[in-house]
């Protein structure tokens, strides 16, 4: 069943086009997670599935029911927002039930509903406590326990752990991740955090200046980016972009030429002629420090270098190219700043057209 859709949903503020005309359709139970850059439109969106803001163009729809106009409070939908806005002089029991009572709905109920989220979310011990007396990521489950309640047909989250530290997240990222297991709620999720997006998503939508980018599994939108600004967005260390231009076809291969002169062969795709402009991507993983066959030679210079243990991040700079990061498994002692050369395999590399998008190989 659609539990949510959004057909050419459009939205200016004061003249200025921020929301472009967004098709999407969400299935009940699903949980997907919107990502963008910062001023994309992320948080228009929610706010005008929400009823917070009026939409300009476009439709939507919660459970088959056109609630475009309908007010917020009438359309069955709970929002989490980054800053937890929990009420400073009511205790967790009372933040929790405030929405109910406001509503009107019956006494026993409202127990019934509070007591169900606190035991979801492990709030028993807390609900006499007050936001104060809570750490950052009690007050978030807080947050969550009170949109529970409502048991709404839709969850909206906007960065709803991006005010916590790094090991609160990982854990809070779980806690979702289980939650919507139990609660089987379709879930609309709007992140920056790549690791957010990718682990909790069924599936991404990638926004690009209120435009959708692309739709997908995070691993589909991963392995196979739509175009070269999905191929940028999803992926970090960010995937190397390089501008080639193809100059021979034989066989199955193509020869490309990169600037500086450096021509490599490659799968040859049946969409690109000779003489096309075209953009290599190579994943930063993809990069490998011994050459093997099919493998593309790249001088680099080193400039800075991330040990992290498990694995090492290396930044340089690749004439005339620009900047080139990769990523090696494992610990590498590499000295700064350094010439030397790197490979990737050919079979790995992803290809774009002229115009940005992806060019089946
Ligand atoms: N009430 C408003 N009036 C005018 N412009 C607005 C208003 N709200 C948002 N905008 C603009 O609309 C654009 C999208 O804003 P939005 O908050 O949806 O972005 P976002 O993707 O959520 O960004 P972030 O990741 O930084 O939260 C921005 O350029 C913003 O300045
Ligand atoms: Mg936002």
């Amino acid at each position: 069943m659609t539990a949510l859709t959004l057909a050419g949903l459009t939205k200016a503020y004061d003249g200025a086009a921020t929301i472009r005309g967004i098709d999407l359709e969400v299935q009940a139970g699903e949980f997907v997670v919107l990502v963008g850059s910062s001023g994309c439109g992320k948080s228009t969106v929610l706010r005008m599935i929400a009823g917070l803001e009026a939409v300009t163009g476009g439709a939507i729809h919660i459970d088959g029911r056109d609630v475009t106009h309908v007010p917020a409070a009438d359309r069955g939908v709970a929002m989490v927002f980054q800053s937890y806005a929990l009420y400073p002089h009511m205790n967790v029991r009372e933040n929790l039930s405030f929405g109910l009572r406001n509503m009107r709905v019956p006494r026993d109920r409202i127990a019934a509903q509070v007591a169900h989220a606190a035991a979801i979310l492990e709030l028993e011990p807390l609900l006499d406590r007050l936001p104060a007396q809570l750490s950052g990521g009690q007050r978030q489950r807080v947050a969550i326990g009170r949109a529970i309640v409502r048991d709404p047909s839709l969850f909206l989250f906007d960065e709803p752990l991006s005010n916590l530290d790094a090991d609160l997240r990982v854990r809070m990222r779980h806690e979702l991740a289980r939650l919507h297991q139990r609660l089987g709620s379709t879930m609309l999720y709007v992140t920056h955090d790549q690791v957010e997006a990718m682990t909790l998503a069924d599936r991404l939508v990638v926004l690009d200046q209120g435009r959708i980018s692309q739709v997908g599994t995070p691993l589909e939108i991963y392995t196979r980016p739509a175009n070269v600004f999905t191929a940028g967005f999803i992926g970090s260390p960010r995937i190397n972009l390089l501008p080639a231009k193809v100059v021979a076809r034989q066989g199955g291969e193509m020869l490309l030429e990169l600037p500086g002169g450096l021509r490599f062969a490659m799968p040859a795709s049946e969409a690109i002629a000779v003489g096309a402009a075209v953009t290599v991507g190579l994943r930063p993983e993809h990069v490998r420090l011994e050459a093997a066959p099919k493998s593309l030679a790249l001088p680099l210079t080193i400039q800075a270098v991330e040990a992290l243990g498990h694995s090492t991040f290396l930044y340089g700079e690749m004439a005339p190219i620009g900047e080139f990061r990769a990523k090696l498994d494992g610990h590498h002692s590499v000295p700064v700043p350094a010439a030397m050369t790197v490979y990737a395999d050919v079979r790995q590399l992803l290809l774009f057209g002229a115009d940005g998008e992806a060019v089946p190989l």
